[in-house]
């Protein structure tokens, strides 16, 4: 099936292309369309929507979309649906490197790391016909970034189970274990049963 993905990211488009192995997975720049909806939602569900349902509109063919971001507990879940926008302001957005140094520093020396990647995922076939998953990848906020995989938020959340943070995961085992990875697993599955 070709399935249109909502996004601009085509690190999330090889991520996606690699759980949905004998999809034709595509996205609206390698189309010529310009593609950059309002993420007004207040949950990552209200977000993925969102581009999902502006990009069937354009493409009329079955999509997915998710939204994704990191929550840490000991910020009341911030930065979350603002993760891609944490630090921007006037104009200006923040590259992935100074943005972590920057939510270190937010969170300084607190005692509870715990924090999350979170992804919604929804698989839109029609106007008024979709599926959803949410998924989530549990860690803990590190002192110091490390590794040098993945993009964004990866270098600063390290994962009790495995030693490492997710930048020091390979590309595979970040699927696999991912909250993308798993929301992936559970469209593809229904993908399964269409
Ligand atoms: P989205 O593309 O609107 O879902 O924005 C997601 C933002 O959350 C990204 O720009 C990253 O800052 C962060 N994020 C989401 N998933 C990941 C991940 O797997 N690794 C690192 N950062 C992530």
């Amino acid at each position: 099936m070709t399935i249109w993905f909502a996004t601009g990211n085509a690190h999330k488009k090889k991520e996606l292309a690699a759980i949905l192995p004998g999809h034709r997975i595509r996205i609206p720049a390698e189309a010529g369309i310009d593609f950059d909806p309002d993420e007004t939602g207040e949950t990552f569900l209200d977000n993925a929507l969102i581009k999902a349902r502006e990009l069937y509109a354009l493409v009329r063919e079955p999509v997915i979309a998710d939204d994704s971001g990191l929550c840490v507990d000991a910020l009341g879940g911030r930065p979350g649906v603002m993760s891609a926008r944490y630090g921007s302001g006037n104009g200006e957005k923040l590259e992935s490197a100074d943005r972590n140094e920057l939510l270190l520093r937010e969170l300084g020396g607190a005692k509870d790391r715990g924090a999350r990647f979170v992804c919604s995922m929804v698989l839109l076939l029609s106007e008024d016909r979709f599926f959803v998953a949410q998924e989530t990848f549990e860690g803990t906020i590190v002192t110091e970034g490390r590794g040098s995989g993945g993009f964004g938020y990866d270098p600063i959340l390290f994962l009790p189970e495995f030693g490492r943070t997710v930048a020091e995961l390979s590309d595979d085992e970040k699927n696999r274990l991912s909250h993308r990875g798993k929301a992936g697993e559970r469209i593809r599955a229904i993908l399964d049963t269409l």
